[in-house]
């Protein structure tokens, strides 16, 4: 199995995916939230580029079931059901609904990720099932990190190092390119303090600063869940 990693979405977009297994990180927050939804019992995310996207799809659709969720710099965004914070994923809020879900960074990842044949939803919340959902899948694998502004961000790149870390150390890892290698590396040097890690990150201490801290604390319980949702024909669910 060949490991590549993007830094963000527009590397991904240069990048050959077909055949390939694309794991979307987004871990402040996008990634992180949706898994916690899925836990509380949402049915299904709907990614979106935009905020306008979303409002026209929820017209069309005119479902009670349908919400719009996501955030534009970390605050809900205006007439919208849900924001972007794990915290408001509650299972009397979720459970059973589907989200239309736009976000800065995740969101247009994840549709970057689309030409993929697999596309997972990973974050530090879900990394040891999803390095077995990668083994089942059997391919090669591209780590998308949802990254800033289609720029480098640590703590996307340290949880895609986890990943490279665990393929490695199973064996699985026949090819490891640069960026893998180098995310790897960063992962090994911030494993005994993750937390620490995404305090101190750009996105993390600003997501202190607007009184979301604590979400960044969710958004550090490493294993805390078994689900390893799917991006398939424009919906994120659980297979
Ligand atoms: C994003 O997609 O850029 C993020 O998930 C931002 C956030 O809400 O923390």
């Amino acid at each position: 199995m060949k490991i590549d990693l993007a830094f963000s979405s527009l590397e991904l977009e240069k990048k050959d995916l077909e055949e390939k297994a694309v794991v979307v990180v987004d871990v402040l927050r996008a990634t992180s939230t949706m898994i916690v939804a899925f836990e509380n019992g949402c049915s299904a995310f709907i990614p979106v580029m935009t905020v306008e996207e979303a409002r026209k799809l929820a017209e069309e659709r005119n479902d009670p079931n349908l919400l719009l969720g996501g955030e534009r710099r970390a605050m809900p965004v205006e007439g919208f059901h849900l924001g972007n914070s794990p915290r408001d994923y509650r299972p009397e809020k979720v459970k059973g609904k589907v989200v239309v879900m736009t976000t800065t960074n995740g969101t247009k990842t994840l549709v970057a990720a689309r030409r993929a044949s697999d596309v997972f939803i990973g974050s530090f919340l879900n990394l040891s099932a999803l390095v077995q959902r990668l083994k089942m899948a059997n391919r090669d694998v591209i780590i998308a990190c949802a990254g800033e502004k289609d720029l480098f961000c640590l703590e996307d790149t340290v949880c895609g190092g986890a990943v490279v870390d665990r393929l490695e150390k199973g064996g699985l890892a026949t090819s490891t390119s640069e960026s893998a290698m180098v995310a790897r590396l960063l992962y090994e040097h911030f494993e005994a303090d993750i937390i620490g890690m995404l305090c101190s990150s750009a996105w993390g201490q600003y997501l202190e600063g607007v009184g979301l801290g604590r979400d960044v604390h969710i958004c550090a319980l490493t294993d805390s869940s078994r689900l390893v949702p799917v991006y398939r024909e424009g919906k994120i669910f659980l297979e």
